[in-house]
C-alpha cells in the first residue's frame, strides 16, 4: 500500500474522498471538526503542487438533489479555513464538472457537489464510480467516517485509478482504533455509555476479551442492570437483549476482566425538568424514576480505574449530559481521562456524543485521539474489516 507522502504529484489532480457530513443549522456549517480533520491531506497535496478534487456527500437525500443538503456552505467554510477560494459542482459527475477538474491550475481546488444525489453513490454503481474516476489522477480517501459503507466514492472508484492510498486522517484512524487496541499499553479499560446498547455489544463482548476493566454506564448500564435482579424503576432498558447481557456477564468472569456496572444512580421522576434528582443505590431506585446518570460511588470507583490506566478507550456518555443536573458522571469521567492523558496515558475517543461532550468540556486538546467516525468507528473498535480499508489494502 502506498502513503500520502510517498505520492509523487507530478501536475496530478489528487481526487480526495472527504467526510464533509457535518451538522448544520440554517444553512450553515454548525460544527466544522470534520472539515478541519481532512485539511492537513488538503493542503499536502496542495503544497507538492496537485490540483485537488473533493467530493463528499452530506446527510442522506436518497438520490434526489436537495437544496438543504447541497454542500456549497461547506464549500464557503472549507474557503475560510483554507485561505483561498475554491470552484464548486454543481452535479458531480456532469461534463462540465469533469471538464473543471481537467482545467484545474496547480494547487486549485475544486469541491463537487453531494454525492448522494445521485443514487449510484449509495449502490456502488459501476458506471457512477467510473464517472467519478474521471475527476482524479490518484485517489486518497480521507473519509473515515464512511469507511464502513461500501459505496462507489470510496470502494467502486479504487477500481479505476493506479494511485489509491488513504489520507492522514484515515491512517491515524487506523492507528487509534485499530492497531492501538491490539497491542495496548496495560492497564487497559474501556468505558461504554450512552443507551444505544444494540450497536454497543459487540464492543463488549470485543472488549471483555481484550481489556483488563470494562465500564458500563448511561442509558446501556439498565439492561444489565435490570438482568441482574435489580429495581430499574422506568429506565431505559433492551428486553431483547437481557439474555445477551446475561451472557456477557458469565463470559466476562472466565476470562481476566474485571466488569463493572454502576452501583448508584442519579435519578428523576421527570426529565423535562432538569431538576429534583435524587441519588439511588442501584437496588432501591423507586418504580416511577428514571436513572439518568451515574452517582457519585460510581464515579469514585469509574475514575480511579481511568487514572490507574495506561490506555483507555470511551464511547458514549455516562447519563444524559446535555442536562447540566445529569451531566456529572459524563464531566467526572472527561476530566480523568484527560488527567490520565497529562502524565503519558493514551485516550481514544469514539465519535459521536462523547466527542461532543469532551468539546462543551473544553477538553479537546486534552485527549490523545478524538475520532471522526460514528458506525465507522464503532465497526472498527469491535474488530470488524471495513470495506473502505479493505479497497485500499489497508487490512
Ligand atoms: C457518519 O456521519 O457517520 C458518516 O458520514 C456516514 O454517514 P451515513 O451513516 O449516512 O452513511
Amino acid at each position: 500500500m502506498k502513503s500520502l507522502e510517498s505520492l509523487d504529484f507530478d501536475n496530478d489532480r489528487a481526487l480526495i474522498r472527504v467526510d464533509f457530513n457535518v451538522p448544520m443549522s440554517e444553512g450553515k456549517v454548525a460544527d466544522d471538526f470534520r472539515i478541519q480533520a481532512a485539511l492537513p491531506s488538503i493542503k499536502h497535496c496542495i503544497d507538492h503542487g496537485a490540483s485537488v478534487v473533493l467530493m463528499s456527500h452530506l446527510g442522506r437525500p436518497g438520490g434526489v438533489p436537495s437544496e438543504d443538503l447541497s454542500l456549497m456552505p461547506v464549500g464557503e467554510t472549507l474557503c475560510d479555513h483554507l485561505e483561498m477560494s475554491i470552484k464548486f459542482s454543481h452535479d458531480c459527475v456532469s461534463d462540465d464538472a469533469i471538464d473543471v477538474s481537467h482545467e484545474l491550475q496547480a494547487g486549485e481546488v475544486h469541491l463537487l457537489e453531494n454525492l448522494r444525489f445521485h443514487t449510484g453513490e449509495t449502490k456502488n454503481d459501476h458506471d457512477f464510480a467510473s464517472r467519478l474516476a474521471q475527476h482524479g489522477t490518484c485517489f486518497i480517501n480521507d473519509a473515515f467516517g464512511t469507511s464502513h459503507r461500501a459505496h462507489a466514492s470510496n470502494v467502486g472508484v479504487t477500481d479505476f485509478l493506479k494511485n489509491c492510498t488513504p489520507g492522514f486522517l484515515m491512517s491515524e484512524e487506523f492507528k487509534f482504533l485499530h492497531s492501538a487496541v491490539i497491542r495496548p499499553k496495560r492497564p487497559f479499560t474501556i468505558v461504554l455509555g450512552g443507551t444505544k446498547i444494540g450497536t454497543k455489544l459487540p464492543l463488549v463482548t470485543r472488549f471483555i476479551r481484550e481489556a483488563d476493566n470494562v465500564f458500563i454506564g448511561g442509558g446501556m448500564a439498565f439492561t444489565f442492570l435490570k438482568m441482574a435482579g435489580h429495581k430499574i424503576g422506568k429506565s431505559i432498558y433492551d428486553d431483547s437483549l437481557l439474555q445477551t447481557a446475561k451472557q456477557i456477564v458469565e463470559m466476562s468472569k472466565s476470562l481476566n476482566c474485571e466488569f463493572h456496572l454502576p452501583s448508584d444512580i442519579v435519578v428523576t421522576e421527570d426529565i423535562s425538568s432538569g431538576q429534583d434528582s435524587a441519588v439511588r443505590k442501584v437496588s432501591e431506585i423507586d418504580n416511577n424514576e428514571i436513572g439518568v446518570d451515574i452517582g457519585p460511588e460510581t464515579i469514585d470507583q469509574f475514575c480511579e480505574t481511568i487514572n490507574g490506566s495506561n490506555t483507555v478507550i470511551w464511547n458514549g456518555p455516562m447519563g444524559i449530559f446535555e442536562t447540566k443536573a445529569y451531566s456529572g458522571g459524563t464531566k467526572a469521567v472527561a476530566e480523568a481521562l484527560a488527567q490520565m492523558t497529562g502524565r503519558g496515558g493514551l485516550s481514544i475517543i469514539g465519535g459521536g456524543d462523547s466527542a461532543s461532550a469532551v468539546r462543551e468540556l473544553n477538553l479537546w486538546s486534552e485527549m490523545t485521539h478524538i475520532s471522526t467516525g460514528g458506525g465507522a468507528s464503532l465497526e472498527l473498535l469491535a474488530g470488524r474489516e471495513l470495506p473502505a480499508m479493505k479497497a485500499l489494502g489497508m487490512v
